[in-house]
């Protein structure tokens, strides 16, 4: 394609998710019911996308705390849903900074930095409002991602920012749509969704527009699988087992081991892995952090 008509359809993409914002953003302080208290019985996220479900372990919970666990689950893919934003938003300035801001391209990586940035506050409120901690990445991911949003590369940048938004995009759709569940995480998953599909729009747009060579191609599905392979070891914090009873260690293994959890995770990344695949980011060089991620068979 010349470069004319890449640029031409660039603003487009951008001016069209423009339009598309102007007429429906959210304002989580006012949108979000916070003075609601959680509704008793209710799970906070389907319990069959639960890391124990379906274990010998699961069978030892009672209802209660497999509500509980459905809490904290759900806490801490917020948490890391926040640590990552918070690199993606840094990622976005940094590909901001070097191009016209007149363009439709760049004020709508403005925008959407101003939505992470809301999306940030929401998860931290609903966070509190659970009365959980946030969990966050462990300390060797956190720090990698110190790094990442310094020095990531184009491809880095769009190809890893798409990955976390589907794989947090297919768990929110479910969750937004499930009327069993706890209202509040549903309208915090219900905006995020929302939003988010004009994000995903733009990343995956972008990723496509960079042409690699085979061996820089190599170089980023490297970074590509640690992304996928950090971010998706990062959803659930160890330390969460314990809230019901459960020792990290013996919680993280039977997670690691548990075939429904496996199953989640394939099914959650398959539809971005493809559109990675298609972009050349999956390879030989990746395929086994992938597999390690278990996001891939
Ligand atoms: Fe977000
Ligand atoms: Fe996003």
């Amino acid at each position: 394609m010349p470069e004319t008509t890449r640029l031409r359809d660039r603003e487009r993409t951008a001016e069209r998710l423009l339009a598309s914002s102007a007429k429906l953003s959210f304002d989580p302080l006012k949108d979000v019911d916070w003075d609601s208290a959680p509704e008793p019985g209710r799970y906070y996220c389907p319990p069959h996308r639960l890391s124990l479900y379906g274990t010998p372990l699961w069978e030892t919970l009672d209802e209660e705390r497999r509500i509980e666990l459905s809490k904290h689950e759900t806490a801490s893919i917020a948490s890391v849903g926040i640590w990552f934003e918070e690199i993606l938003m840094q990622m976005l300035l940094r590909h901001a900074f070097d191009q016209d801001p007149t363009s439709a391209h760049v004020q709508y990586a403005l925008t959407e930095i101003g939505d992470e940035c809301r999306h940030s506050v929401m998860f931290a409120k609903m966070i509190s409002w659970m009365g959980v901690p946030a969990y966050g990445a462990r300390p060797v991911a956190h720090n990698l991602g110190r790094l990442f949003k310094a020095i990531s590369t184009h491809s880095q940048t769009f190809g890893g920012t798409m990955y976390v938004e589907e794989i947090l995009d297919a768990f929110q759709r479910e969750l937004m749509a499930d009327e069993t569940l706890q209202p509040l995480t549903r309208q915090v998953s219900r905006i995020h969704v929302i939003e988010e599909s004009r994000h995903i729009s733009y990343a995956r747009e972008e990723l496509v527009r960079r042409r690699l060579g085979p061996v820089r191609r190599r170089y980023e599905q490297l970074f590509i699988g640690l992304i996928v392979y950090f971010a998706t070891v990062s959803l659930i914090h160890p330390r969460l087992y314990r809230a019901v009873g459960i020792a990290p260690e013996v919680g993280s293994a039977a997670a690691k081991a548990n075939p429904h959890w496996r199953a989640t995770k394939v099914e959650m990344a398959a539809k971005v892995i493809g559109v990675l695949d298609r972009a050349g980011l999956v390879g030989r060089t990746n395929r086994w952090l992938l597999r390690a991620a278990g996001v891939i068979h």
